[in-house]
């Protein structure tokens, strides 16, 4: 093995001192010995002491250990030894694996949609949990002790909490105290993003949950806020379960002894969010669903939107008519399919359904066999994941044995007509492969529709040249492309452009850079073009070695970057991740840093120090942030709320209140409405005790035309909790 002494992962720390290094003999590694550059009052007093091993040119492993500055040269001698031990030379045994789905908001550009993501969690041994996606790339990683509250190393592999989206990854953070057997003990609870989840907690009793607990469901979200709450025995759930959205009840039923689900229940449906409030309410028996069940889409009011029936047995079978919801079925997309289940399995014809404020109407369908095989056959028109009131994309084709068979069409239908506007050739022999040239369109973003990507494929694989091309309504432009490799594994290779999640009239944003092997490397550029021209604006470095990891200085466009909200963000990756100072760029008449702050050194995704962020509805019309200070990643004292109007400079104070020190809201609060912006200026400002609004709370209004004459009440509330 020739390796050579990396420590280039800690050049943006200050290293003190380089306190062993390892010949070339052995695996290579060294131990450095750094002190955070944080000026954070916590860590102000403490030295960190690091062991990097690095096998072949990659760090293996990183091993943070905290030391006081007055014990440090204790630690070096044992570290030392640790180092002449070669055991330590090892990779970290996995302890516990599970692979999870979870919706990374990612993009799959073989089936045009969004996938739901195959992660892995992974902890280890040295006490790492780790999140990545299955091309290896770490989504999170940290200690399983929590938040640097304990300084020893706890092998809390058991219990360990798991996350199932990347929301959740990002954002959930859990605290509470370890008991003496280094298992979960006492009251744990909750922050999102650093604000104290206050339903969420309860008890832990050796590890276990037991008592009364609330906790975010599944799928908790921003856009799905749903708690689930009742009682734990052992970990296990026993009575009765409820669901809460929005603090109201929405759902819920019996857990019996066995920790099954029996008697009368309300389910939340798969992806119940904010625009789709879809619930199954029928019975349980032990477990399994029988009898009818309803589904119910609840939106100002509950309306019945399908149902069926179960086996009487109790074997959870469908069976008989259904009508059952799409997948991806909300407020925007009501898509239905009818159709028979014998023993759990659709059979004969099945329809696809639409419907909207102007009625329902049948918009697809096909046969599945008699069998029972659920396999499809014959002529299918299936429609797109992303069916909209707005974009209406479906699929014309034949099944042969359940697989696409020859040529398909790809349609959209225009008011009253179907126009087609892509699609290819399935090969005839019936395995289901794409072959030969394509038109596929993106359903991405069906709001803003007009993207396909043209070009060959080879067995299934795309390869050699693809287009990007925009449809604009006037003419057709190709804005991307790049090549396939010709060996048929369907990798991309060589200099890519490639087109911007969302790209619109309004957002039409690209980026240029390199791939090998399928991989992003080296450096990529983010341009963006518009009425005045087509310029670079951003972009960054992957690392050589293809696992897609951001290294080094990046300048990224926020997610909602358009021409009227050029948002932008400034700093380092460190593997992957934030750490180190990030600045806020906003363009609007001129370019300028509008806030940011500090992200631990170390990559764990956490906020220090004083922060200035920007409110989720941010826009050229409500440039509106929030000022305050993150201790132990929650936010702390108090926190401004700063205000612009779109020609000022200066943001002025316009409300804000204080955090304590478990960042839940406490005191005096003046805060924003949803949907504030310049010519509708409503705040509401009262009390807050322990996070829940107490009291009389008022309303205010304030008229762009009299600015002047400032807030004036419109409204008060009582909150009396
Ligand atoms: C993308 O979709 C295709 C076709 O549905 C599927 O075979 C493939 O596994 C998907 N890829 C990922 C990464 O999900
Ligand atoms: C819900 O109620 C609001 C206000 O009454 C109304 O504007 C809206 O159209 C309703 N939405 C639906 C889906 O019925
Ligand atoms: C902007 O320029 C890049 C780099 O030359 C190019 O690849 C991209 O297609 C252009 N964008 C548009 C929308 O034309």
């Amino acid at each position: 093995m020739s390796q050579a002494i990396r420590i280039q992962t800690v050049w943006n720390l200050q290293i003190l001192k380089k306190a062993y290094k390892f010949d070339e003999k052995h695996q290579m590694n060294s131990i450095v010995m750094f002190k955070l550059k944080s000026q954070h009052n916590l860590w102000s007093n403490i030295w960190f002491l690091f062991m990097f091993i690095h096998f072949n040119q990659s760090l293996l492993i990183k091993i943070p250990i905290f030391v006081y500055s007055q014990i440090k040269n204790q630690y070096i001698g044992k570290m030392t030894q640790l180092f002449q031990n070669k055991r330590n030379f090892q990779e970290p045994t996995i302890l516990h694996q599970e692979t999870i789905s979870v919706d990374l908001q990612k993009w799959n550009e073989t089936s045009l949609q969004h996938v739901k993501e195959k992660i892995q969690i992974l902890i280890t041994n040295d006490n790492y949990i780790i999140y990545q996606s299955q091309e290896g790339i770490i989504l999170r990683k940290y200690f399983i002790i929590y938040q640097f509250q304990k300084r020893e190393l706890i092998n809390d592999n058991f219990n360990p909490e798991i996350f199932h989206n990347l929301e959740q990854i990002l954002h959930l953070r859990w605290w509470g105290q370890f008991g003496k057997n280094q298992k979960k003990q006492g009251q744990w609870t909750a922050t999102w993003n650093g604000e104290a989840l206050l339903e969420v907690g309860g008890y832990y009793q050796e590890g276990l949950k037991e008592g009364l607990w609330t906790e975010p469901i599944k799928d908790y979200r921003t856009k799905a806020q749903v708690y689930e709450s009742g009682e734990y025995f052992h970990n296990e759930k026993v009575g009765r379960w409820l669901y809460y959205y929005k603090q109201n009840q929405i759902g819920g039923g019996l857990y019996n002894k066995q920790g099954q689900r029996n008697g009368k229940w309300i389910v939340l449906g798969e992806g119940f969010w904010d625009q789709s409030q879809v619930t199954y309410s029928g019975e349980y028996r032990y477990g399994n669903k029988v009898g009818n069940w309803d589904i119910w889409l609840n939106w100002n009011e509950s309306r019945k939107i399908g149902g069926g029936c179960y086996d009487k047995e109790g074997h959870g079978f469908k069976q008989g008519y259904w009508v059952e919801v799409s997948d991806k079925f909300e407020l925007l997309s009501q898509v239905t399919n009818i159709g028979e289940y014998k023993l759990g399995k659709k059979v004969g014809k099945w329809d696809i359904w639409h419907s909207n404020s102007e009625g329902n109407k049948k918009i697809g369908g096909g046969l599945y066999e008699k069998s029972g095989t659920e396999i499809k056959v014959g002529n299918w028109i299936e429609v797109s994941d992303q069916y909209t009131n707005f974009f209406q994309l479906m699929y014309h084709g034949v099944y042969k044995n359940g697989k696409k068979i020859n040529k398909w069409d790809t349609k959209k239908n225009d008011g009253q007509v179907n126009q087609k506007i892509g699609g290819g050739f399935y090969d005839g022999r019936g395995d289901g492969m794409k072959v030969g040239k394509w038109v596929e369109v993106s359903d991405k973003f069906p709001r803003y529709p007009g993207i396909t990507y043209n070009g060959e494929y080879k067995n299934n694989k795309k390869v050699g040249k693809w287009g990007i091309f925009w449809n604009n309504e006037e003419n057709i432009k190709q804005i991307g492309g790049g090549f396939y490799d010709d060996g048929g594994d369907g990798m991309k290779l060589g200099k890519w452009v490639e087109v911007s999640d969302g790209f619109y009239v309004y957002s039409q944003v690209t980026q240029v850079g390199e791939y090998k092997l399928g991989k992003k490397v080296g450096r990529w550029n983010i341009c963006y073009s518009d009425s005045e021209g087509n310029k670079t604006i951003g972009g960054g470095l992957y690392e050589e070695s293809g696992t897609e990891i951001k290294v080094g200085n990046w300048l990224e466009i926020s997610d909602e970057f358009t021409s009227y909200t050029q948002v932008m963000y400034q700093g380092q990756y460190l593997n992957n991740k934030k750490c180190g100072r990030w600045d806020i760029w906003f363009n609007f008449l001129e370019n300028q840093i509008i806030g940011g702050g500090t992200y631990d050194e170390e990559g764990y995704g956490i906020k220090l120090g004083n922060w200035v962020e920007l409110w989720d509805e941010f826009q050229i019309l409500s440039q509106v942030t929030y000022n305050g200070e993150y201790k132990n990643a929650k936010k702390v004292g108090k926190w401004d709320l700063l205000y612009r109007y779109y020609d000022e400079s200066e943001f002025k104070l316009i409300g804000g209140g204080q955090y304590n020190s478990d960042g839940i809201k406490d005191g005096y609060w003046v805060e924003i409405n949803n949907g504030f912006q310049w010519t509708s200026e409503i705040i509401d400002d009262g009390e807050y005790k322990k996070g829940k609004k107490v009291g009389k709370w008022s309303q205010q209004y304030r008229d762009w035309n009299k600015i002047e004459e400032g807030f004036i009440k419109i409204k008060e509330m009582i909150y009396d909790n």
